[in-house]
């Protein structure tokens, strides 16, 4: 994306680089050409966390770039300390741009007697004195349903096709890992030019434990990607390129957006027989990552 220099509401702007996201934060910055305010951060003797902006945000538009990775709880007070800290200094207006939006997968009560924690947390960012939300791929629509304030939710299968495309996989079958996960994956496989399948997925909600029960697809002798959004442990992914594999496709890669990927879950992807696993930089991860940067410095070029 060709940088803004010059644009009207440089001067106005200021990117609030959260702990977890400054290489991004960054990024952004720099093909903006946006002044960054640090964030001062510690944790107390006790557990507690500490936030404090290292520059003056008062009259000035702030954007607070801070990714909810892991340990996520600790992360999320500190976007919500970070956006409160930023009203309270005078910001006039405080748009919250969280590349991964942890809890997304909580939208809803699957058995009863659960917390609908997706909504809290979308609540809890409002009453911090966030008055627009940005996110990229969130997991659902109904993640992104309980903000009253404005919302963007921004796709990633522009910039992982590029990567796919060079990495020779025009054409490929793209798969998705459960029907839920369609919708995206048809989104890619037509910046691709190929076409778009789904197994049919089964998760215990107890154990956790992931089944892939059936696959009415011919990929056989075909380049395939297999794209979710989240890759957490990988028993999903992993439980698909078994079902996948069954038909000897030509290559076998595995695309995400969001790489959680905890434990050993990479080493396992791997030797399933995926040969690569790329995803993007919403979160720090072993993949092999395209930055969101240039997607996100484009949505707040569109909306500033
Ligand atoms: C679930 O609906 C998500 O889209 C992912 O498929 C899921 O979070 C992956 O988790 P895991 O890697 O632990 O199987």
């Amino acid at each position: 994306m060709p940088a803004l220099a010059g644009h009207w509401w440089e001067g106005r702007l200021r990117i609030i680089a959260g702990p977890t996201s400054t290489a991004l934060s960054r990024r952004v910055a720099e093909l903006l050409h946006l002044r960054i305010v640090d964030v001062v951060q510690k944790t107390f003797p006790d557990g507690e966390s500490y936030v404090r902006l290292a520059a003056p945000v008062g009259g000035d538009e702030a954007m607070i770039i801070q990714t909810l990775s892991r340990p996520q709880d600790t992360s999320i007070i500190q976007l919500l300390q970070i956006i409160s800290a930023a009203k309270r200094y005078g910001a006039t207006k405080v748009i919250a741009v969280v590349p991964y939006f942890a809890y997304a997968r909580q939208d809803k009560s699957f058995l009863e007697g659960e917390a609908v924690t997706c909504m809290l947390l979308s609540n809890l960012i409002e009453v911090a004195g966030a008055q627009s939300f940005l996110t990229v791929e969130a997991h659902s629509c109904d993640s992104m349903s309980y903000f009253t304030i404005p919302t963007k939710n921004i796709g990633a299968a522009p910039i992982i096709s590029e990567k796919l495309r060079e990495m020779g996989l025009e054409g490929a079958s793209v798969i998705a890992p459960d029907q839920g996960a369609l919708e995206r994956t048809r989104s890619l496989a037509n910046f691709l030019c190929g076409e778009s399948f789904s197994v049919k997925k089964q998760r215990d909600r107890v154990t956790g434990k992931v089944t892939v029960t059936e696959s009415d697809f011919d990929v056989s002798g075909k380049n395939v990607v297999i794209f979710d959004d989240i890759i957490s442990t990988g028993g999903t992914v992993i439980e698909t390129i078994k079902a996948v594999r069954k038909q000897n496709p030509a290559r076998l890669v595995v695309a995400c957006v969001h790489a959680l990927l905890v434990g050993d879950a990479f080493e396992r992807i791997l030797e399933a027989g995926a040969e690569r696993i790329v995803s993007t930089d919403t979160l720090p991860s072993k993949a092999d990552t395209v930055s969101v940067a240039p997607l996100i410095a484009e949505e707040l070029s569109r909306s500033a």
